[in-house]
């Protein structure tokens, strides 16, 4: 748990949510706070296995599982490949692409470039290529004269290369996968925030999940589906979550986009996977208990 990414401190909840469950699920665990020196205190340690609560860079983009492929250590989520992949914001559209799963266009620029002038017609949304948590995420409206100039800041520490997407009206969709099965259909509110922003994933009542979403039955269906071939065509193992945009906003031509998958996707007791799970009749310690049980290696 911990790192020292962009999302350390989300980790940190994560982290000590799930070790809390697994132990009295009646697991020993040693609660780690991952710095540069983890291979030599996993070395030290020599644990059965590693859950991994890490996101973001280095423990969300193959980094720590590469290490623990070398340590031979079993460890929780998906492997080096799909989680380097699924980093990747443009490289995980390719591949959704190529197993039918909707995307909006989006080219990769230099995020200079992107601070310089539009690089297409607002509305769209600038993102770093390869972070979470909605860090760094811009929204440009239809008939904003500008593009967003934060992006040639000096004290930009996020990817260099952002993706600029055409901008998705309409609703916040997510579905986790666990098993290589979609569990359920969670829909996103956040209220007075204008998306689904840092603060309204991590505040105190910063956003409402509706469960299952309140969609027509054959969008649930399609959502579902779209997450299972997202997960399988990254290859990820365990649990994953895929975002999605339901557009209706204009009638008779609904459409489902997805824009991301997560490979460590949030483990609060109260984030989406949990809760999709406990949908499904799955405690909390029943979920964490699974993960460890799938644990592997990729090798
Ligand atoms: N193309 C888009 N159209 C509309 N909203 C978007 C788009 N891309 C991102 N967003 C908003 O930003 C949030 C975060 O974007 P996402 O791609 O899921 O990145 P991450 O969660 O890794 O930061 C989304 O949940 C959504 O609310
Ligand atoms: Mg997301």
């Amino acid at each position: 748990m911990g790192g020292w990414s962009a999302e350390r401190e989300v980790s940190l909840v994560s982290g000590r949510g799930c070790a809390a469950a697994l132990r009295e699920e009646g697991f020993t665990v040693t609660e780690i706070d991952a710095k540069p020196d983890l291979a030599a205190v996993l070395t030290a340690l020599k644990p059965d296995v590693v859950f991994n609560a890490l996101h973001g860079r280095w423990g969300e983009d193959g980094c720590v599982q590469g290490l623990l492929e070398i340590l031979k250590i079993p460890y929780t989520h998906s492997g080096v490949l799909a989680s380097a992949l699924a980093m990747h914001k443009e490289r995980t559209k390719a591949l959704f692409r190529a197993y039918g799963v909707p995307v909006v266009n989006s080219i990769v620029v230099p995020r200079r470039q992107a601070s310089e002038s539009h690089q297409m017609k607002p509305p769209y949304v600038v993102k770093p290529v390869s972070e979470g948590s909605s860090v760094g995420i811009f929204i440009i409206r239809e008939g904003d004269n500008r593009p967003p100039g934060a992006l040639g800041s000096d004290d930009w520490n996020l990817s260099d290369e952002v993706m600029v997407e055409e901008f998705v009206p309409g609703r916040e969709l997510t579905v986790a996968v666990m098993g290589g099965k979609a569990l359920a259909v969670t829909e996103i509110t956040t209220g007075g925030h204008a998306f689904y922003d840092y603060e309204s994933k991590y505040s105190a009542g910063g956003s409402v999940h509706t469960i299952p979403a309140k969609i027509p039955e054959d969008v649930a269906a399609s959502a579902m589906r779209y997450a299972e071939l997202a997960h399988e065509a990254m290859g990820c193992r365990g649990v994953s979550r895929t975002d999605f945009r339901y557009d209706d906003t204009v009638p008779g031509k609904h459409r489902l986009i997805a824009l991301e998958i997560n490979t460590q996707p949030g483990m609060t007791p109260t984030s989406l996977v949990p809760e999709q799970a406990a949908y499904k009749g799955m405690s909390y310690g029943q979920l964490v208990a699974w993960m460890v049980e799938d644990a592997s290696c990729d090798r």
